[in-house]
């Protein structure tokens, strides 16, 4: 740098700069103006250095109050941050369209203005959890709003300043209404849920019912109209013999007698009397039987609890069946000890009862004839599994078996009751009943059941 330099008067220096007689010495003044014009450039370079620094913190400062504004003009939730006297020093855009009133106006109120006196929370009740340095947390307040009285849940905590000085509460809030509505929007839809899903169920019972009613009444029908037809028959018979009983007291000659007995066909009735009769036992038995069935159906009570030998139950079980009808059927059985389960020996009885009836009725027409009994202690549970070597199940069906009433034996024959009774009675002893077809041929039908003692 050129020094602005003349030979006229000596620059004013310090008198630090000074001789010791005052006077200024040509070269030394030079220097000395040197020095105070280097000093006056570094300083310059500094302060604009540091205008450079501000006004980079100054953007920079700006930028994040203009984040902040734009982020609370654009919160939907209510805003307020006031002192810790309650004195209100900013809202948003929200708080002011809640109040009805512009920031300007609000910041000069008192948080205590703003709730109505019948709010459930107070600007005290804010203050004391404050004090206890603990979050506001879903509070109800009342605002005071022109709308009239407005609930709001508040959240808030206390602010601090950058040296960890408590210097205010900002309070965050939304008003209950929504809250409110969006909740029972909620329970509304929950409610047609639930409303659509009993229909459903509704529906689903209803078309069991339909189905259960038109099985019953079909199998009724059966029986019924045999002991009808009978009736109707015993009623002619009764006609008959009343009728030559009659003519029997008139004391009729032997010859008359004997032409009315043959008129009357006095001797096919009295013969046909017992298998008439029997007839109708049979169909009432029929729909008693049937009655019995369905009575065990709808029970849903598990009787009494014994131990039940499995194995003794199925050699029975085959007896009982086996001898009604000394089917032409060659039986294995493999029944080992320690096949003991817990249940109503009776209902297990029906159980395999309908399993070997189910088996030989297969067997029916079948080109080999075999059933096949095995028990096996599988762990936990007693597997015992029936199988023969009849045409076995058709795919389609296997998994209409245990319906009720569905049956592909001809009337008469089957109810379709049979596994379905099963399958509830197993149910009910805590097992499970499957249908499936062995890879040889024929179904196999386990049955697995909890083994006495074993903690289900
Ligand atoms: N061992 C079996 N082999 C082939 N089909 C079977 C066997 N057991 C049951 N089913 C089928 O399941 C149907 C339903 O059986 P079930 O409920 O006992 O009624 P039902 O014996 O009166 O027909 C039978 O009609 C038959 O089609
Ligand atoms: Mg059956």
């Amino acid at each position: 740098m050129s020094l602005p330099h003349d030979d006229g008067a000596p620059p004013v220096l310090p008198a630090s700069g000074l001789g010791a007689d005052g006077a200024v010495p040509g070269a030394e003044a030079e220097q000395a103006w040197i020095s105070v014009i280097q000093k006056m450039d570094e300083t310059y370079a500094e302060l604009l250095a540091q205008q450079v620094e501000l006004e980079a913190k100054n953007e920079a400062l700006e930028e994040a109050h203009a984040f902040i504004a734009g982020v609370m003009a654009s919160m939907t939730d209510v805003l307020i941050a006031c002192d810790l006297a309650g004195r209100i020093e900013q809202v948003n855009v929200a708080a002011e369209r809640l109040f009805g009133r512009p920031a300007s106006v609000l910041q000069v109120q008192r948080l205590a203005d703003l709730i109505a006196p019948e709010s459930p929370a107070s600007f005290s009740d804010v203050l004391t959890t404050v004090a206890r340095r603990e979050r506001i947390a879903d509070r109800d307040f009342t605002f005071l709003t022109p709308e009239g009285p407005l609930p709001v849940s508040v959240n808030g905590a206390i602010r601090f300043d950058p040296r960890g000085r408590a210097v205010g509460i900002t309070l965050m809030g939304r008003p209950v209404g929504e809250l409110r509505k969006a909740y029972s929007d909620l329970a509304a839809a929950h409610e047609r849920l639930k409303e659509t899903q009993q229909q459903l169920v509704q529906a689903e019972k209803m078309a069991s019912l339909g189905r259960l009613v038109a099985g019953v009444a079909h199998e009724l029908n059966n029986p019924i109209s045999f002991v009808y037809g009978n009736a109707h028959t015993m009623k002619r018979y009764a006609e008959r013999l009343a009728t030559y009983l009659d003519a029997l007291h008139g004391a009729p000659s032997p010859a008359a007698v004997s032409g009315l007995r043959g008129e009357l066909k006095i001797d096919r009735t009295l013969a046909e009397l017992g298998p008439t009769l029997a007839g109708m036992l049979e169909g009432a038995e029929r729909v008693r039987d049937i009655v019995a069935d369905l009575r065990r159906f709808s029970s849903d009570r598990r009787q009494g609890d014994e131990a039940v030998d499995m194995a003794g139950l199925v050699r029975s079980a085959l007896d009982w069946v086996a001898k009604a009808q000394q089917p032409d059927v060659a039986i294995f059985t493999d029944l080992p000890d320690g096949l003991d389960v817990t249940g109503h020996p009776g209902q297990l009885h029906q159980v395999m009862m309908n399993l070997v009836q189910n088996a030989l009725d297969a067997l029916e027409g079948a080109p080999v004839r075999r059933l096949e009994i095995t028990g096996r202690r599988e762990g936990e549970r007693v597997v015992v599994r029936v199988r023969d070597s009849g045409p076995g199940i058709a795919p389609d069906i296997l998994s209409r078996v245990f319906d009720p009433f569905f049956t592909t034996k001809p009337v008469g024959k089957g109810t379709g009751l049979g596994l379905s009774i099963c399958y509830r009675i197993v149910q009910e002893h805590e097992g499970t009943l499957a249908a499936a077809n062995a890879p040889e041929g024929g179904a196999v039908m386990t049955l697995s059941l909890p083994a006495a003692g074993s903690t289900p």
